[in-house]
C-alpha cells in the first residue's frame, strides 16, 4: 500500500463521514405517523423493500434474443454490475417472486428457494443482496427496544387501523411482538386504561448483519444436534427464575428469523435441514407467523432467500412424503452461465480476487476455458449442426453462414432451457482449480497460456469426485478432439492473431489495397474513368479486383453497386464528423482487406515461423516486426490479459509455427 505522508487521517475521516447518512433518529409514533403520510413507502413489507432496493440502481435492456418465453420482459439489473455476470432469468425470476411477495399474493407467500449446480452463484447473490440491504439508505423505522425492530404501526389498536390504512394509504399487518406488548402495558397505560400508543418510542434503524439486524443467516448443522432455538429463539434461563415462564423478559427473540425481521434471511442448504424446522418456515412464509413456545404467534415480515444444490433438490423432489412441502416451495432455478463472454468476466472477477491476480494470462487463455466449461453444460440440439456452434451463437457471433441458415435463437434458447441447459456440466470454481494447477507446474510461475490451461484442465478430470467416466469421455472430446472442441477453436485463434500480427507489420500494403479500392469504386460510381499516374492514361474500373475483395465478404454481384455506394455514404458521414478514413474505418471492407491480404500471407507467415532456426536475415526482420505487433507495450509485462508478454508472443509463433508445419 502507498504511504500517505502528512495527510490529516482525521480530516480524511470526517470528510469520509460526511455525506453518509446517519442512522440516528428518535422520536414518537405521532411523528412516524407524519413521516409514513408523506412516504407510504416507509410501511412497505420486507420483500418490498428489497425489490426496490435492487431496482432503483437501474436496468439496462437485454439481447432481445435472449428474451425467450416467459422472459418477454426480461432486464438487466445494474445493481449486481460489475459482481453477477449473465444469470439474468434467475434474478428476473427472484424480482418476480419480491414483487408478489411485496403485495402478499398466493404466488409470494411460499418459500424462495434457489436450486442450480454447484458454484453457479446462489450464495453470492445472497450475499450480494444483504450487502445491499446494508448499504440502502432509505429510512426505516422501529420501535425502540423492540427485539424485532418491528413496524411501529403495530401499536394502532385493532378496532382503528382500518382509519388510517384509508387515511395513510398503507397496510397495517400483525400484532405486536411479546416485549412491545408488555412495554405498552407496563409504560404507555394511563389509569383509566387508555393505550397512549401515540407516545410509544420509535428509532430508525440501519440493517446490519454484524448487529443481528433485519438480517439473519442460518446454516443448518448437523442434523442431530440441530436445535430450533437457533431459529425462534430460546429461554433465559436466568431470567426465568426472576420473571417467570411467560413473561417476555425471560425469552431471547434472538432466533434468525427473528433477527431477520422486516428484511431476510438466507437460510443456507435449507434441504438439510430437520423436517421440523421447514413447518417454521412453511408458517412463516404462507401467513407471516411465528411461534415462540409459551407466547402468542408473533408476526414475522422476513425474505427468506434459501439455496440448495440440484443433487439435493432432486433427491427432495423424489422422495413422496416431502409432497406437501415441496408445494410451498418457490424454486428458481440457477443455471450456469452459457455465454463465453460473461463467463470471461466470472473468471476474471475470481481471479482479481485470488492470490494470482498479478500473473501475466496470456490472450485467450480465458476465452479457451470459458469455452470448455460452456460446451460441457450444453444439450445437444437438432437446430444447429454441433454444439461450438450452439456456443458461438449463444454468445451472439453469428457467421454470414448462421445468418444464412437463419436460426431461431430464441427457440434454440427455449429448447435448452426446457432440457436443463446449464444445470450441469463444469463450475466456475473448476475452472479456477485448474488455472491454479496450471500454476503450480509451471517452472517460471509468471505466465499461463491456452495451451497450459487446456493441459491442466485435462489433468483436472481425474482429481475431481463426482466425475463419471461418461462425462470424463465427453469433455475429453469437447477439449481436445479433432474437431468441433475447444482445442480446435483454439488453433484457428492463435492462427488468426498470428497473421494479424503480420499482417500488421505490412499496414502499408493494407492501405495501398485499400487507396486502390476506393479508387476504383468511386470511378465506379460516378460512372468515370481511373486515370493511371504510371501510363498516363484512363481505363475502366478495375472490376477483377474490386469483385476480389468483396467476394470475401459475400456481397452479391447484383448488389456491388449498392455495397460502394454505401461506403461512400459513409466516408462522407466520417468526412463531417471530421473522423479520419482509413481502412480501418468502415468494417465489412476492413474484413475484407484483412481477408485478402491474408491469404496472400498465408506463404509469408508459414515461410517465417515455421522454421525456427533460420538464419535468413530477411525471415527474422519479418519475424520482428511481427513480435512488435503483438507487443504494443514495447515488451514491457502486460496488466491485462488482452495484451501478449514477450514471453507468451514466443509461445504463441512457436505454437502456430508447429500446428503449420504439421499442416505441409
Ligand atoms: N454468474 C456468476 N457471476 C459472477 N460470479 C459467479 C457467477 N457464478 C459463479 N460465480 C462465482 O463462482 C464462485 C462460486 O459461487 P457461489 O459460491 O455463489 O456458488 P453457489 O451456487 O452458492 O455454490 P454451492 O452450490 O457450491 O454453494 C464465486 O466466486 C462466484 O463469485
Ligand atoms: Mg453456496
Ligand atoms: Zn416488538
Ligand atoms: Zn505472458
Amino acid at each position: 500500500m502507498e504511504l500517505v505522508n502528512n495527510k490529516d487521517f482525521k480530516a480524511i475521516i470526517m470528510d469520509q463521514r460526511t455525506g453518509k447518512d446517519s442512522a440516528q433518529w428518535e422520536g414518537t409514533t405521532l411523528d412516524y405517523l407524519q413521516f409514513v403520510q408523506d412516504d407510504p413507502k416507509l410501511a412497505r413489507f420486507a420483500p418490498g423493500r428489497i425489490f426496490d432496493m435492487i431496482a432503483k440502481n437501474g436496468t439496462r435492456d437485454v439481447d432481445p434474443s435472449l428474451k425467450t418465453r416467459g422472459y418477454e420482459d426480461l432486464l438487466q439489473y445494474k445493481f449486481f454490475d460489475g459482481k453477477i455476470f449473465g444469470t439474468y432469468e434467475a434474478i428476473h425470476d427472484i424480482m418476480r417472486f419480491l414483487k408478489a411477495a411485496a403485495r402478499r399474493t398466493e404466488t409470494g407467500k411460499r418459500i424462495l428457494i434457489m436450486v442450480g449446480p454447484v458454484a453457479s452463484g446462489k450464495s453470492t447473490i445472497a450475499y450480494l443482496v444483504k450487502r445491499g440491504l446494508e448499504r440502502d439508505t432509505s429510512p426505516v423505522y422501529a420501535i425502540k427496544g423492540c427485539p424485532i425492530q418491528e413496524d411501529p404501526l403495530h401499536l394502532i389498536p385493532h378496532e382503528d387501523r382500518s382509519y388510517w390504512e384509508e387515511n395513510l394509504g398503507v397496510r397495517v399487518e400483525g400484532e405486536l411482538c411479546p416485549v412491545c406488548q408488555f412495554n405498552v402495558d407496563e409504560n404507555h397505560t394511563d389509569e383509566d386504561g387508555n393505550v397512549l400508543w401515540e407516545d410509544v418510542v420509535v428509532e430508525k434503524f440501519r440493517f446490519s448483519e454484524q448487529r443481528r439486524k433485519g438480517i439473519g443467516t442460518f446454516q443448518p448443522s448437523d442434523p442431530k444436534s440441530q436445535d430450533i432455538s437457533e431459529l425462534i429463539g430460546s429461554v433465559n434461563m436466568a431470567k426465568l427464575t426472576r420473571h417467570g415462564e411467560t413473561d417476555p423478559r425471560a425469552y431471547q427473540f434472538d432466533g434468525e428469523l427473528q433477527v431477520g425481521n422486516r428484511g431476510m434471511v438466507e437460510y443456507i442448504e435449507i434441504l438439510k435441514a430437520d423436517i421440523k424446522f421447514h413447518y417454521v418456515l412453511i408458517s412463516v412464509a404462507q401467513e407471516q407467523l411465528l411461534k415462540a413456545p409459551r407466547f402468542p404467534q408473533m408476526h414475522n415480515d422476513t425474505l427468506i432467500l434459501s439455496h440448495t444444490n440440484q443433487t439435493e433438490y432432486d433427491s427432495f423432489k423424489a422422495d413422496k412424503k416431502n409432497e406437501a412441502l415441496q408445494d410451498r416451495m418457490y424454486p428458481i432455478q440457477v443455471p450456469y452461465n452459457l455465454r463465453i463472454d460473461d463467463e470471461v468476466k466470472i473468471y476474471e472477477k475470481m481471479i482479481k480476487e485470488s492470490e494470482f491476480a498479478n500473473i501475466h494470462i496470456a490472450p485467450g487463455t480465458l476465452r479457451v476455458a470459458a469455452q470448455f466449461a460452456i460446451l460441457s453444460r450444453l444439450t445437444a440440439s437438432t437446430k444447429v449442426s454441433n454444439l461450438v456452434e450452439k456456443m458461438k451463437l449463444y454468445n451472439g457471433e453469428t457467421s454470414e453462414e448462421f445468418k444464412k441458415q437463419e436460426i431461431d435463437l430464441k427457440a434454440l434458447r427455449l429448447e435448452g432451457r426446457e432440457n436443463g441447459e446449464g444445470m450441469f456440466g463444469i463450475s466456475p470454481r473448476f475452472i479456477i482449480n485448474a488455472l491454479n494447477i496450471a500454476l503450480g507446474t509451471k517452472e517460471e510461475k509468471n505466465c499461463v497460456n491456452p495451451i497450459d490451461i487446456i493441459r491442466a484442465l485435462r489433468q483436472n478430470f481425474d482429481h475431481q469426485i463426482g466425475i463419471t467416466e461418461e462425462d470424463q469421455g465427453r469433455f475429453l472430446n469437447l477439449l481436445i478432439g479433432e474437431k468441433d472442441s475447444v482445442s480446435f477453436e483454439y488453433k484457428q485463434f492463435a492462427k488468426k492473431q498470428v497473421n494479424m500480427a503480420f499482417l500488421y507489420a505490412y499496414e502499408e500494403q493494407a492501405n495501398t489495397l485499400f487507396d486502390n479500392y476506393m479508387q476504383n469504386a468511386e470511378a465506379f460510381c460516378k460512372k468515370e474513368k481511373v486515370f493511371d499516374s504510371i501510363t498516363s492514361e484512363y481505363s475502366n474500373p478495375d472490376e477483377k479486383l474490386m469483385r476480389s475483395i468483396e467476394e470475401l465478404i459475400s456481397v452479391p454481384v447484383n448488389s456491388r453497386g449498392e455495397f460502394r455506394n454505401g461506403i461512400f455514404v459513409y466516408k462522407s458521414s466520417c468526412i463531417e464528423k471530421g473522423e479520419p478514413f482509413t481502412f480501418m474505418s468502415y468494417t465489412p471492407l476492413k474484413e475484407a482487406i484483412e481477408k485478402k491480404l491474408m491469404s496472400d500471407l498465408k506463404n509469408v507467415v508459414a515461410l517465417t515461423i515455421a522454421d525456427k532456426t533460420s538464419t535468413d536475415e530477411k525471415k527474422q526482420k519479418r519475424r520482428e516486426r511481427a513480435m512488435r505487433k503483438l507487443l504494443p507495450l514495447g515488451g514491457e509485462t502486460p496488466k491485462s490479459h488482452v495484451d501478449y508478454c514477450v514471453h507468451c508472443a514466443n509461445m504463441l509463433l512457436a505454437f502456430i509455427g508447429e500446428v503449420l508445419r504439421k499442416e505441409e
